[in-house]
């Protein structure tokens, strides 16, 4: 465990706050990989507007917010189902399916795992391969699929930000039907890809009926405390995991919020576009004049190795004093010990990080 990732993950300000005596308020977040442009403002009208909807329960069969997903997407409903998360849903197939082993690619999001065990399935993993953005060797992922009764693959990946490209999609789609394996495609931050790169599978699922996609809204459009997310999946799949939710565990605010959410191409694309400029702004600098290594990655995050002189740990430490917060990433099975993760945020916020890692940098080794 890290020492601001006390619950394995990003984005906790109350513990970097007790660590680094700042304001929970006052950081920087560049652990969380959050829309930095904030919550749309027709979100965040409704929210205020809909307070009073709270005193009711939430429709428990999330009727209107799954047919305009639907319209929205292209997708008959019954392939669709609402989760509080992208992370219940995942909870959701590992309930509904029951897999007795789950496979994953390390290094990878810490969920798969932790729900996994949670929820009394073993896990056995293989490792991607650094020189190749750390996707796995073919022969290896081939016999995860063989050995696991369900394989979880993010894309992107976090950390790594790497996608997978269509045949490699293709090829693990035709391994579940062979192997009888299900796989779970998790596409949370594909919409901060290119549009023409968002590479995804909903489009062949009649044909592939072992494939589950999950799907976040809380990081495009900046709700991760309001929790919203879905799973694509054939309608028995989704009939299986439905069987295993809790009831109203979507909350009424989240079923307003997201039918707004999914008219907003405009500020999508905006986002789309001010996260390629400043991913391209960051590594940039942080890969030429600082000379760390960078990732190539596709999302709105980067994973960075520091030098050598510098862990991860201590890195984050000096920059949590200047109130910027990053992700160390020494704990994902498969990075080393200098790896961190950096969210892509807006030019000025970029700035300051930049001022503060020119800082770090000049300083040079030394005590944390
Ligand atoms: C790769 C990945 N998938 C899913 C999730 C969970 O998303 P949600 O907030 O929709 O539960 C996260 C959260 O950090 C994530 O990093």
């Amino acid at each position: 465990m890290g020492i601001v990732e006390t619950f394995g993950h990003g984005g906790d300000l109350l513990t970097a706050a007790q660590r680094f005596g700042v304001p929970p308020g006052d950081f920087l977040d560049y652990s969380a990989n959050i829309n930095p442009l904030g919550m749309p403002v027709s979100v965040k009208e409704i929210l205020l507007a809909s307070l009073s909807a709270v005193v009711r329960y939430p429709d428990p069969g999330h009727r209107s917010f799954r047919k305009a997903l639907s319209l929205s997407l292209g997708i008959a409903e019954e392939w669709l189902l609402p989760a509080n998360g992208a992370a219940e849903a995942m909870a959701l197939a590992i309930l509904g399916l029951q897999p007795q082993t789950v496979g994953v690619v390390y290094p990878c999001f810490s969920e798969y795992a932790q729900l996994s065990k949670q929820f009394g399935s073993s896990v056995i993993g293989c490792y991607g391969q650094e020189e190749n953005g750390y996707k796995p060797d073919r022969g290896e992922l081939y016999t995860l699929f063989d050995q696991a009764d369900l394989v979880f693959v993010g894309s992107p990946n976090n950390p790594t930000g790497i996608l997978y490209q269509p045949e490699e999609l293709l090829q693990m789609a035709r391994w579940t039907d062979e192997t009888d394996t299900w796989l779970i495609v998790d596409e949370a931050f594909l919409d901060f890809v290119e549009e023409k790169r968002q590479f995804t599978l909903a489009s062949q699922l009649e044909q592939f009926p072992r494939v589950i996609l999950m799907r976040s809204m809380t990081k495009m459009y900046a709700i991760p405390g309001l929790r919203l997310g879905y799973a694509i999946a054939h309608p028995d799949v989704i009939r299986r995991m439905s069987q295993k939710q809790v009831s109203w565990s979507v909350n009424s605010l989240a079923l307003l919020a997201g039918e707004l959410c999914l008219q907003e191409t405009e500020y999508e694309n905006r986002t789309r576009t001010l996260v390629a400029n400043e991913r391209a702004y960051l590594s940039e600098i942080i890969g030429q004049e600082l000379g760390w290594k960078v990732w190539p990655g596709e999302a709105n995050f980067l994973l960075l190795r520091s030098p050598e002189n510098l862990t991860a740990e201590q890195l984050q430490a000096r920059l949590g004093r200047k109130r910027v917060l990053i992700r160390s990433c020494a704990m994902y099975p498969g990075l080393t010990d200098r790896d961190v993760r950096i969210a892509v945020r807006s030019r000025e916020e970029n700035e300051r990080l930049i001022a503060a890692l020119r800082e770090v940098n000049a300083e040079g080794s030394g005590q944390l």
